[in-house]
């Protein structure tokens, strides 16, 4: 029995040096433009949108290690092709309007930033007034 614990240890040991070696994007593309708010709602978007809805991701020590990397990379691809404040003005007024009403329903939601996130990055978290002063800037865009 004791051999045999010894053995699945080793097995899994092995597996996880084995799957570091798996490339993992991190890569942030330039950034060709920046969503044009003001200087207190980008602060908000910076501290809780922009690791995923941006180019300029902050990728943690624990992006470098598989398998919570694949995780995290996933979420910035992901996050990225949804909503990319780095890429805002290339948005058409049809895309954006629709942008816009997408964050209404998630922070109305409360779905972003994910708990997990929030876990991780805790002044991330909204508060009612950020919430607010989101909610306004979107509405009154679309
Ligand atoms: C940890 C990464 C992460 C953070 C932080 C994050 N998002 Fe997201 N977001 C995602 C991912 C991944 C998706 C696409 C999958 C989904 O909808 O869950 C997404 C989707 C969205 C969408 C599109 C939803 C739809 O209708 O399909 C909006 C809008 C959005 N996020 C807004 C925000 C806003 C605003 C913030 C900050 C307050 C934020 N997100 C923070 C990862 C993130």
């Amino acid at each position: 029995m004791k051999r045999w614990l010894v053995r699945l240890g080793c097995i899994l040991v092995a597996a996880l040096v084995a799957i570091q070696f798996v490339p993992v994007q991190r890569t942030n593309p330039r950034v060709e433009s920046d969503v044009q708010t003001s200087p207190e709602l980008k602060a908000i978007f910076r501290r809780a949108c922009y690791d995923c809805h941006s180019n300029e991701t902050v990728w943690p020590w624990y992006s470098h290690i598989a398998p919570i990397s694949f995780l995290v990379a996933n979420d910035v691809k992901e996050g990225r092709r949804e909503l990319n404040f780095s890429g805002w003005d290339q948005y058409n007024e049809q895309r954006k309007a629709r942008k816009l009403k997408e964050i209404v329903e998630q922070i109305e939601e409360n779905k972003m930033p994910q708990w997990y996130y929030i876990l991780m990055h805790p002044d991330a978290k909204l508060s009612q007034s950020d919430k607010e002063i989101i909610l306004k800037w979107a509405k009154q865009l679309s």
